[in-house]
């Protein structure tokens, strides 16, 4: 098959590793991909994720069999719809399907209606019914906006104050409503599912880290690690978010008309009584896909294709007992300013160690060298038959590369590991 990865990230230089290996591949192309998935895939230059049109004409004339897409926007932006109306089978959901990404107050107005657990919420489109709102409630309590924010629409209000000033910031940056959410207390897991209409096969499990300094202090980051499977789930506590949360929601879909196909991932607090929903991402997680992919003894792309074609029904997906992790290797100063274009030496050195993958996700080429291009820029993964094993091997690779204006987090893991 000929098949278009789209996005540049670290998922998809995972995606790209895994879906290489596929006995079906006949030719890979990645849009616009970086230079780690250039060893896997030939990059497409030259056409914005968002020219829905030319990306269209592009894959007609290149004989595409299957669009891959890795991140959220092109999604909620309605490429894959765009694709279908054309004839060419995509992996992703549409934009009415995503919604479940792009729009919190959709999903959990679809939770309430369904009785799937998550926290309890109100929603007010004026301030001081907010105000009152939270000074009743008290702290802690959550306050979010709508949309799609890259994970900057969310603050934990440890005080009724700090909830008020959040209250605030939503109305100020133009905000037309705000949602507010009992805070969870629990250990948070992200649960993966590839889903196709009502058909839900369980894809794994993962943890990340979402601050940027060691004993998770300092600001949110997008990840600065990830660790599969995520030992909190157990297998009881995974079939008991399969069955009163996943399944639900792709059944609600079903009804609504917007049926879900793709990667449903799963965010999950873990409470006393049981697995909440925190929210819903419509793709994979950067980094945890990062951890996924080396687990998977399965051809990805036959999965990938199975759910484009909604022939999912019965696929088993194969996993290695193994665990995986990655540490993440940034750019000094993110999340926060930061500066690009420096060189970075023995990736190459690094992936001699035992179970070790350099996954590139800001990275770039100038010349002969490999330059950092972004915040988040490597993903030091490896696998082992324990966590500890693989975390060991991950940081061993770590030390090998040569990159002064990078740093990472020492403690990746440590909630699996104490
Ligand atoms: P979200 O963007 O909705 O995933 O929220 C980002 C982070 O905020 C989550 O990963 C949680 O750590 C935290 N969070 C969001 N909603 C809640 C909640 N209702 N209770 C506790 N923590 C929450
Ligand atoms: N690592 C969190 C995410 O992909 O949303």
């Amino acid at each position: 098959m000929n098949v278009l990865l789209l996005g540049s990230g670290g998922r998809e230089h995972a995606l790209a590793w895994k879906l290489a290996q596929s006995p079906s591949i006949a030719q890979l192309y990645a849009l616009p991909g970086n230079p780690g998935i250039a060893d896997h895939a030939e990059l497409v230059e030259g056409i914005a994720l968002s020219a829905h049109d030319t990306l269209v004409t592009w894959c007609k004339k290149n004989g595409i069999e299957l669009v891959v897409v890795g991140p959220e926007a092109p999604l909620v932006a309605g490429l894959v719809d765009r694709l279908a109306e054309a004839g060419i089978p995509a992996f992703g959901p549409t934009a009415a399907a995503a919604r479940l990404e792009g729009s919190k107050l959709f999903t959990k107005e679809l939770c309430r209606a369904h009785g799937i657990p998550t926290a309890a919420f109100a929603r007010f489109t004026k301030p001081e019914a907010a105000w009152a709102h939270v000074t009743t409630e008290g702290a802690p309590i959550v306050i979010k906006a709508d949309g799609l924010m890259a994970g900057k629409g969310v603050v934990v209000a440890l005080t009724v104050e700090e909830a008020i000033a959040a209250i605030d910031q939503v109305f100020a940056g133009g905000g037309q409503e705000v949602l507010i959410e009992e805070f969870m207390e629990g250990e948070e897991a992200s649960l993966f599912c590839l889903v196709d209409g009502e058909t839900v096969i369980p894809f794994g499990s993962a943890q990340d880290h979402k601050r940027a300094f060691d004993g998770d202090l300092g600001p949110n980051t997008g990840g600065m690690g990830a660790y599969s499977p995520a030992p909190v789930l157990t297998a009881e506590l995974e079939a008991r978010a399969i069955a009163e949360i996943v399944v639900p929601t792709a059944r609600a879909m079903v009804a609504e008309g917007s049926p879900y196909r793709g990667i449903l991932y799963a965010g999950l607090m873990l409470t006393q009584s049981g697995p909440k929903l925190v929210e819903y991402n419509c793709r994979f997680g950067d980094p945890e896909c990062q951890v996924l992919m080396p687990r998977l003894e399965s051809d990805l792309l036959a999965l990938l294709n199975a759910a484009a074609h909604g022939e999912l029904a019965g696929a088993a997906p194969q996993w290695s007992p193994k665990s995986a992790i990655t540490v993440v290797y940034a750019s000094r100063g993110y999340p926060g300013p930061h500066q690009t274009g420096s060189e970075i030496r023995g990736i190459e050195d690094a992936e001699k160690e035992e179970g070790v993958i350099v996954f590139q996700a800001g990275t770039k080429r100038s010349g002969a060298k490999i330059v950092s291009n972004g915040g988040r820029v490597l993903n030091v993964t490896a696998v082992g038959d324990t966590l500890r094993e693989a975390r060991d091997r991950a940081y061993r690779a770590a030390t090998r590369i040569d990159w002064p204006d990078g740093f990472y987090r020492n403690d990746i893991g440590w909630r699996a590991l104490d």
